[in-house]
């Protein structure tokens, strides 16, 4: 291996603080695939029962496999194809398929991005004052199934997620992190209490806290793998890039711990509020992605000014959903940048993903309309980047990267 390969940009940015590090790495990690995805995912997995497979799987799988990818990243300070290469050449694919992976992740990411910005403003018009789940779920679909509306909606998604990723990784993800996700904590607690605090909500709590271990299958564990890996972006390399701006002074299994708790917190009290909430209004809890926007406003019809409860929520979760999508992106800019050997800066190589992303993003967003009936493999268009990315790329990098790290590092050391 040439030391061509293998160099780094002279100069890396770091991390401001371990704190930075920490509360930007669990603002990649806590997005739609805590508030949004865990809860449908529950609900079609049999509740209770993939709540426990999954924290099983967050201990087991995803705390150690999150290690491997920091350290890997902090190894190499350069991106993710880079730092395979660095430690062995054979490895360097896995990089060009995260990269791959997160261009398919972030297209429909921003097409969920787009339906939020459409429900943020509908806060001031007809949203307010649904409080029947039928009604809500008719507003949902007649929106989700136009063609166009949702694409201008991924569309801004997208200019936003460019304007951070060009910001930089220091000024861009850090200090927006900082304020923000203790503030959706905040708002996820109070919801939980107003959750809890609805009738009827017995059958529902049940469903979620009380596992049923005859609705353990093979296809549960799958998905509750799939689901960690998601929601710790373990497998995409994007904490391998994280990782390659730490310090070598940073105490990873303890900055680990707190991302793994923090991800998995905000997964469990979306799914507290959801879940029951679902319950109590007769809402089928097997009904994916729509669970979470046809759920939410009729719980907030229950509070008093219910405009201002969507509002802070859907804004808080655009925020959670951004910081998300920026670390999606970020897997494509420096990588892309690394490979031009400098000819392409990072706006450019931001612009380039963001576009590959939007072109990628418009069949996802005919599946849930004009294209409904489109299968391809038996599937539809989202379930189709879905499943590739979760039930393939990802944990093919991350079986990859533990091979890596235990026999090959592991021998070199
Ligand atoms: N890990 C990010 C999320 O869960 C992609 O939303």
């Amino acid at each position: 291996m040439s030391d061509k390969q293998t160099q780094a940009p002279k100069k890396r940015e770091q991390w401001g603080s371990s704190l930075g590090f920490i509360l930007a790495t669990a603002g990649s990690a806590v997005g739609l695939g805590n508030i949004m995805k865990f809860p449908w995912m529950t609900g079609q997995y049999g509740g209770a029962t993939f709540l426990v497979t999954y924290i099983i799987v967050m201990i087991v799988v995803g705390a150690f496999m999150l290690m491997a990818d920091f350290l890997i990243g902090r190894n190499g300070k350069c991106s993710a194809i880079f730092a395979y290469r660095k430690i062995d050449s054979h490895f360097t694919w896995m990089g060009y398929l995260g990269v791959f992976s997160a261009l398919l992740a972030e297209a429909y990411y921003a097409v969920f991005g787009g339906w939020m910005m459409y429900y943020i403003v509908m806060s001031f018009g007809p949203l307010a004052h649904m409080s029947d789940a039928g009604a809500v779920g008719e507003f949902f679909s007649a929106f989700i199934s136009s063609p166009v509306g949702p694409l201008v909606g991924a569309l801004i998604f997208h200019i936003l997620t460019t304007l951070i990723v060009v910001g930089g990784i220091k000024d861009g993800i850090e200090k927006a992190s900082k304020v923000l996700m203790p503030a959706l904590f905040v708002i996820l607690l109070i919801l939980v209490v107003r959750a809890l605090t609805l009738p009827n909500i017995g059958e529902g709590i049940t469903y979620y806290l009380k596992p049923d271990f005859s609705k353990m299958s093979v296809g549960l564990v799958a998905a509750a793998v799939g689901q960690c890996f998601f929601s710790l972006n373990i497998g995409t390399t994007g904490m391998v890039n994280y990782g390659s701006y730490l310090p070598d002074s940073e105490n990873i299994p303890a900055s680990t711990v707190k991302v793994v708790i923090a991800d998995f917190a905000a997964a469990f009290l979306a799914g507290l509020i959801i879940i029951p909430s679902a319950f109590a209004f007769g809402i089928d809890v097997g009904s994916g992605p729509s669970l979470l926007f046809v759920t939410m406003p009729s719980l907030f019809a229950r509070l008093p000014l219910p405009w201002l409860w969507n509002l802070l929520f859907f804004v808080l979760l655009l925020f959670a959903s951004l910081t998300s999508s920026v670390s999606i992106l970020e897997i494509f800019v420096p990588n892309v940048m690394e490979l031009s050997k400098g000819k392409l800066s990072r706006k450019k190589s931001a612009i380039l993903g963001s576009t590959l992303c939007m072109l990628l993003g418009i069949p996802v967003s005919f599946s849930f309309g004009i294209w409904g009936d489109v299968r391809i493999f038996g599937q539809d268009i989202f379930s189709l980047y879905d499943n590739f990315i979760c039930k393939i790329a990802y944990p093919l990098i991350a079986l990859c990267t533990a091979v890596l790290i235990a026999w090959i590092w592991g021998k070199k050391n």
